[in-house]
């Protein structure tokens, strides 16, 4: 599935991880772009968008 995260903290992270695992492609945004980035480097399958980019 392809999966939207808005939000970078324990719930938008937990969220990356397990979804990754399962092989899910997933967008994530939060308030704090870097964060987003930062997050979606440790998984696969993970990219981090600007929150006006994360929906399309
Ligand atoms: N953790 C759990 O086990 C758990 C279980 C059930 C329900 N919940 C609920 O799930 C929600 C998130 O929990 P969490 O543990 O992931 O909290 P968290 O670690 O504090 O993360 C909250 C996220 O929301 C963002 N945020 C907060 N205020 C914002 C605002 N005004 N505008 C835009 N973004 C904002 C934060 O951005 P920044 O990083 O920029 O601060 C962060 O990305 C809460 O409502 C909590 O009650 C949590």
């Amino acid at each position: 599935m392809n999966i939207t995260l808005i939000g970078t903290g324990n719930m938008g992270s937990a969220f990356a991880q397990q979804l990754s695992q399962f092989g899910h492609q997933v967008r994530i945004t939060g308030r704090d772009l870097d964060k987003a980035h930062a997050l979606a480097a440790q998984h696969q399958n993970v990219e981090a968008f600007a929150a006006d980019q994360a929906l399309g």
